[in-house]
């Protein structure tokens, strides 16, 4: 019995011996571990076997099994160590750094926003802060709402000057088109909602033309205040705090030059102070003056063709391009390249993914 036990003792140390020299990993090195020195391991069983053995073969075996135990315990430790090291050598080899590369700009760093989408984003941080809402309608209109409905009859010269882009008629004979303006949008609002109405519409407009300043898709904002007040006074207001605001400038001279608008009445084109220093254009003071958009008092034919009584009801509009007023503030010459999609383009031009514009933050930055 005795020297059964010692035998198994220097059998299992064998054993265990050349299992730790060849685990390859503190993984595999730790599976031994617990093989032998684990609840149920090997040694540990030993250990166990010992609480039903006589008080002689106590004495003599408790030894043995203890002096395994301890060298067990001190083998795994050594080759632990060993293959730690050996471990951190081979990161050491494989994970070498260059630290003459470039940095890597992380994918939000990289990424840019269009002027146009900034220019948006700043037009409805400015009117919503006024207290307007954001309208939109289709691009694909019907000749009602693009023409008719804003009191451009069918023989009005106004529908030669758009270069509409027309659909295919259909069985009815009626012709669907790619909206020449956002003005239908003003007659969707006004069909959907009660008045007061403040909105303004930013949107993609369609139309026939293609040089250094007309592209066949370009960005327009309309803007429509209906309620039984609201009067010129309000709309050059609006449109000076507007105006003001987007260019972050504290004055802008403005000037209103009496024009001809089918939906307006009376109606106006609306000219900016300026000044071009060398290549540098100035916006709000100065001796020039620029052309910057169309407003007017909203026709009473507009207002008896929604539905509203022009007795009870008045109101004022007015449209904008976007790109041009993108063009101006950030100095971008030429519309057409608006729309290359030119990665180098978008990253001299374009704007920072995060930083969204706002009136207390800043618009531009
Ligand atoms: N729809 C006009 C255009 O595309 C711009 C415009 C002028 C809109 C006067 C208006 C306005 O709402 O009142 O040329």
């Amino acid at each position: 019995m005795m020297a059964s036990i010692a035998a198994n003792i220097e059998q299992l140390e064998k054993v265990l011996t050349g299992e730790i020299a060849s685990a390859g990993d503190e993984a595999a090195l730790e599976a031994v571990r617990v093989s032998a020195l684990g609840k149920k391991g090997a040694v540990s069983e030993l250990l166990r076997g010992l609480g039903g053995m006589s008080p002689e073969d106590r004495q003599i075996n408790g030894p043995l099994i203890n002096g395994l135990k301890i060298r067990v315990t001190d083998e795994i430790n050594a080759r632990r160590e060993i293959l730690k090291a050996q471990a951190l050598e081979e990161r050491l080899a494989t994970e070498t750094v260059d630290v003459t590369l470039p940095v890597r700009e992380p994918a939000v760093a990289q990424g840019r926003v269009h002027p146009v989408a900034q220019v948006v984003d700043e037009l409805i941080a400015i009117f919503a802060d006024m207290g307007f809402s954001i309208a939109e309608g289709p691009h694909i209109e019907n000749d009602n709402y693009n023409f008719t409905a804003l009191n451009i009859p069918e023989d009005h010269p106004a529908r030669q000057e758009m270069d509409t882009f027309y659909f295919d008629p259909r069985e009815d004979g009626s012709r669907r088109l790619l909206r020449t303006h956002t003005s239908p949008v003003q007659i969707r609002t006004m069909l959907s909602t009660k008045p007061p109405i403040r909105i303004i519409a930013p949107g993609r407009v369609f139309r026939c033309d293609y040089d250094q300043t007309h592209t066949p898709m370009f960005h327009q904002v309309e803007g429509l205040v209906i309620d039984k007040q609201a009067n010129l006074g309000n709309l050059k207001w609006v449109l000076e705090e507007f105006l003001k605001a987007f260019f972050e400038v504290p004055n802008v001279k403005m000037r209103f030059r009496a024009s001809h608008f089918p939906f307006t009445e009376p109606s106006m084109e609306v000219d900016v102070g300026c000044t071009r220093v060398g290549n540098e254009l100035k916006i709000g003071e100065g001796d020039g003056w620029l052309e910057i958009l169309g407003c007017g008092m909203v026709h009473p034919n507009v207002l008896r063709n929604v539905g509203l009584d022009p007795a009870e009801y008045q109101g004022f509009a007015w449209g904008m391009g976007i790109d041009r007023i993108a063009m101006l503030k950030y100095g971008i010459p030429d519309l057409r390249t608006f729309f290359a999609s030119d990665l180098r383009w978008l990253k001299h031009y374009g704007f920072a993914a995060l930083d969204l514009p706002s009136l207390a933050g800043g618009l531009s930055r």
